[in-house]
């Protein structure tokens, strides 16, 4: 528990940090050390400013995650598991983000994205480039304002008989 605390603190547990902690639990710095290199929720270093979460998990796999990753990879210029060089964004490829369903799921910090196929990526990845990402229901009016061709034929005809 002390140690979430002082992630959500700080960020990160570096080494001071990691030290402080042995101390208060009267443990060696090795043995919160392992917890941090162990556990992928613990980290050393902070992650970027924005940080995007890709869940990788069998089912997001199976409806694209991997291209998805690929893609924010590619518009937001970091390496999955890196920070970018500037420090504005960093990239997690990790395990269920609880919304099995509606894959590939992505979450931008604390908000969560579904379906996020790569065309939904590269529109997410500019939105969040140009600091209009604030909640979901931007994205859903930005995404909806693409969508100009029917779904199906049958669709199509179907609301001109209603006309
Ligand atoms: S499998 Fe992707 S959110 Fe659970």
């Amino acid at each position: 528990m002390v140690i979430h605390l002082v992630q959500d603190e700080l960020g990160s547990i570096d080494l001071e940090a990691c030290e402080w902690i042995a101390e208060k639990l009267e443990l060696q710095p090795i043995n919160i050390q392992e917890l941090i290199t162990f556990y992928p929720m613990l980290r050393e270093k902070p992650w970027g400013r924005k940080h995007v979460r890709v869940c990788r998990t069998l089912p997001c796999a199976l409806r694209g995650a991997y291209s998805t990753c690929q893609t924010l990879e590619k518009k937001l210029e970091v390496k999955e598991g890196h920070v970018r060089d500037d420090g504005e964004y960093s990239l997690e490829f990790m395990e269920c983000l609880a919304d099995c369903g509606e894959g590939p799921v992505v979450m931008v910090d604390e908000q969560t994205y579904e379906n996020i196929d790569c065309e939904k990526a590269e529109i997410l990845a500019d939105l969040l480039t140009k600091g209009k990402l604030e909640d979901s229901k931007e994205f859903e009016s930005y995404e909806q304002s693409l969508v100009t061709v029917p779904a199906s034929p049958k669709k199509s005809k179907s609301k001109s008989t209603k006309k």
